[in-house]
């Protein structure tokens, strides 16, 4: 089992160098065009690593036979599909290529990107051996060692490379992924406070919501940044620069406020009955907070934000709090 996996990490660093290679021939003009045409500086594009898979879907696989690996380790390695007639191809051709490191600098995977519109956009390596993406993020063996006062969770790969050209190394991703438990844990390991940033469309607020109560529970203090009214950390970056971006966030929406902005877009706030429901609601999740003094300086501000009275939503919360003794 130990022989397997030291395998398959020396076959995705065989990988890794074949497609950095790539990128950096002739062959791979298309794919630097690509990362050029999206502001990457050579700094950052040799930073992470990147590559280029080539035209051909079967480089790879010859590469990597001519160092006699097996067809059976390659399978295992994720990096290949295998088909009756075919039979063993490259996963990735065409695509420019994101090495996914672990936190000790190990390529336990990759991630593709198409350089137009079509579709999948992103390929990633399948669970292997030694790639579960539940229980890793990436650029976290960068992020870990930004010393900033907390790490900052986006959505994509090009979102934490945009951010750490832009100076903010404290960036990492799920990839897509709903944030885990286990990504939670792992972030509890480097910081005490993460700011979620993740997209700004509908995917996002629910990504957000998801992520907040796991960040909570594995002992971290939570902000959400809001980008609008652009799409992702990368597009603002890249529109409003990073100066605007540490305004962003510098500052964070508390995450209950948060939870609270969304709950509200399920009421209707012009109506008397909806209010009141609205109130009822954010009265139960106040019970949640056990420190008096926490509870009562929420208060404070949801009586601000919505225009109630901080005495009737206190007296809301002690009637639900004695309905519960
Ligand atoms: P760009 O268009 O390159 O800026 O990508 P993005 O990161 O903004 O993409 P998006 O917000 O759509 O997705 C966020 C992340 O989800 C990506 O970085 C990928 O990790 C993942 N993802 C996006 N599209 C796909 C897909 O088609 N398949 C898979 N498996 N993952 C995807
Ligand atoms: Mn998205
Ligand atoms: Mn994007
Ligand atoms: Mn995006
Ligand atoms: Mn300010």
């Amino acid at each position: 089992q130990a022989d397997l996996k030291s395998a398959l990490l020396e076959i995705n660093k065989e990988a890794a160098k074949f497609y950095y290679y790539q990128l950096r021939q002739k062959t791979g003009e298309q794919g630097m065009a690509y990362l050029k045409g999206r502001e990457l500086s050579d700094e950052t594009i040799n930073k992470f690593g990147l590559g280029y898979s080539g035209k051909f879907s079967n480089n790879l696989y010859r590469y990597l036979k001519g160092k006699n690996y097996s067809d059976e380790l390659l399978r295992q390695s994720g990096l290949f599909n295998v088909d009756e007639k075919r039979g063993m191809y490259d996963k990735f051709w065409n695509r420019v290529i994101y090495p996914i490191m672990d936190v000790n600098n190990r390529v336990i995977g990759f991630g593709g990107r198409v350089m137009g519109d079509a579709k999948p956009k992103y390929l990633n390596s399948p669970v292997t051996k030694i790639f579960d993406k539940s229980r890793n993020l990436y650029g976290l063996n960068m992020a870990r060692s930004s010393r900033k006062k907390n790490l900052i969770i986006c959505e994509g790969y090009m979102d934490v490379i945009s951010m750490h050209q832009a100076g903010f190394n404290n960036a990492v991703a799920s990839l897509g992924t709903a944030l885990t438990s286990q990504q939670a844990s792992l972030l509890k390991r480097y910081t005490d406070e993460v700011l979620i940033i993740y997209d700004s469309d509908e995917a996002g607020v629910k990504a957000a919501l998801r992520a907040i109560p796991m960040l909570k529970t594995a002992g971290l203090s939570t902000k959400v940044i809001n980008l609008r009214p652009y799409k992702d950390p990368d597009e603002f970056i890249k529109n409003m620069g990073k100066e605007a971006f540490q305004e962003r966030l510098d500052h964070g929406m508390n995450s209950f406020m948060f939870e609270l902005k969304a709950l509200e877009g399920q009421y209707d706030m012009e109506d008397p009955q909806g209010r009141t429901d609205f109130f009822k609601e954010t009265a139960k999740r106040l019970l949640r907070f056990e420190d008096e003094i926490e509870r009562s300086s929420y208060i404070k501000t949801i009586a601000g934000t919505y225009q109630v009275e901080p005495e009737e939503l206190r007296k809301m919360v002690n009637r639900l709090a004695m309905k519960g003794v």
